[in-house]
């Protein structure tokens, strides 16, 4: 607010007001740069997206705004692979949906075992330690994946109620191996909770099948959908595990009780819980019919093509991966090295001020070390993987240059 004061009468001239100027800023034209986001998220929008959230507001209860709930409860079952009753999407970013995870499966008297390879595993073990819940944790050095061996010893050692493993850890760009982990929770009395935000719809998964009892995504990255509300779904076990609490759930916002409620997974009347992010779920909507008209399959095709092009054209130019094993490569997020004697930031600026094009940096203890480079819905095309590389060489160039 403005520290200029001015003077002003009210509607009936009788008494005088103070009141501040409006801000300058807002009396101009927004400032838009159009860019090309190729870094670990967010995607750009297709333009059918964008269409689709500027759609005018309905009520959070209208049948016609329920109609398209029940849409999108579909489309995620379907980009999930279950057939889990409660699959609902939570209002806010992928954070939340790891928040409602955290809140709703864990109490005071359980354990979580989380899986730490990077930056969300750390995430998550926080927000357990936050609740006041017993955390442990098992590790690998960023850019590496846990083995079935690993996770066994850890459940047997540990006894958790629950582990937590990222499927795309977007930091240091691996994409870990789930087949058979939820049977191994399961023969331990565990659940398994699996972040795939930076994942999920460009790899594949099977969440009935391989077992994992609760799963949530972020819209923005493969669905290409602005960020704002995040799918979520708990397999029977995990309802139960919330059905059976002791302790109430200390959260009333992401409460799955009520959320179920709100998305029609209990079979009862549809009551208010809170006004979602109406235009995030047109978006959703339609970022989930882009993948159901293409298919899964054909999107896990596309994922790995484009990603393999880029990894050919990086090693072109004499660049570095830093996940060595092709088979624990998450297609969706590559995470390059910074050669030795380059400033990564001046590549970053260097890329977004010619090509527009948006490089991302390192995260948590890989920043300056590495470039991410998303290829993720919308974006994950070979022009784009043209693009970024042509970007990235000239950037390399150039900044070297600059520097001499
Ligand atoms: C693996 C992973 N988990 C969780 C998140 C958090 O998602 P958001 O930024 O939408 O809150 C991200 C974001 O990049 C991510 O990559």
């Amino acid at each position: 607010m403005t520290n200029r004061q001015i003077c002003v009468i009210d509607d009936n001239f009788t008494k005088m007001s103070n009141v501040s100027l409006p801000p300058e800023c807002l009396l101009k034209p927004m400032n838009f740069p159009h860019k090309v986001l190729m870094g670990p998220g967010p995607s750009n929008c297709p333009p059918r997206v964008l269409g689709a959230s500027a759609l005018p507001m309905l009520g959070p209860l209208h049948p016609e705004f329920t109609m398209i709930m029940d849409e999108v409860k579909a489309g995620i079952k379907y980009i999930f692979q279950t057939n889990n009753e409660w699959t609902v999407c939570v209002s806010g970013s992928g954070l939340a949906a790891m928040e409602t995870a955290c809140l709703n499966l864990l109490e005071p008297c359980d354990t979580a075992l989380v899986g730490i390879n990077g930056f969300w595993g750390e995430r998550f073990a926080d927000m357990v330690h936050r609740q006041g819940i017993d955390v442990k944790t098992i590790h690998r050095p960023t850019g590496e994946v846990f083995t079935l061996e690993e996770i066994e010893e850890a459940l047997k050692k540990h006894k958790p109620t629950l582990l937590f493993l990222t499927h795309g850890e977007s930091s240091g760009s691996t994409l870990q191996p789930l087949e058979g982990v939820g049977t191994l929770c399961h023969k331990y009395n565990c659940l398994l909770l699996v972040d795939s935000v930076a994942a999920c719809g460009g790899v594949p998964m099977f969440m009935d099948k391989w077992e994992i009892d609760c799963l949530y995504i972020g819209a923005q990255k493969v669905l290409s959908a602005p960020p704002g509300a995040s799918p979520i779904s708990f397999s029977k076990r995990a309802k139960e595990k919330v059905k059976k609490r002791v302790s109430p759930i200390r959260s009333f916002n992401f409460d799955m009780n009520h959320l179920a409620n709100y998305w029609a997974c209990d079979g009862d009347v549809r009551r208010y819980h809170h006004t979602g992010p109406i235009s995030c779920i047109y978006g959703i909507r339609e970022g989930l019919a882009v993948l159901a008209e293409q298919g899964l399959e054909e999107s896990w095709k596309k994922h790995k093509h484009c990603a393999e092009l880029l990894y050919e054209g990086l090693e072109k130019i004499g660049l570095e991966l830093l996940v060595k094993d092709k088979s624990i490569r998450n297609p969706c997020v590559t995470a390059v090295k910074v050669p030795d004697g380059v400033d990564w930031k001046a590549v970053i600026v260097y890329a977004r001020k010619t090509y527009r094009v948006e490089i991302g940096a390192g995260l948590g203890a890989l920043a300056g070390k590495v470039w991410r480079i998303g290829l993720m819905g919308y974006n994950c095309t070979p022009d784009n993987v043209r693009l970024v590389l042509r970007a990235l060489e000239e950037s390399l160039r150039m900044t070297r240059t600059a520097k001499l």
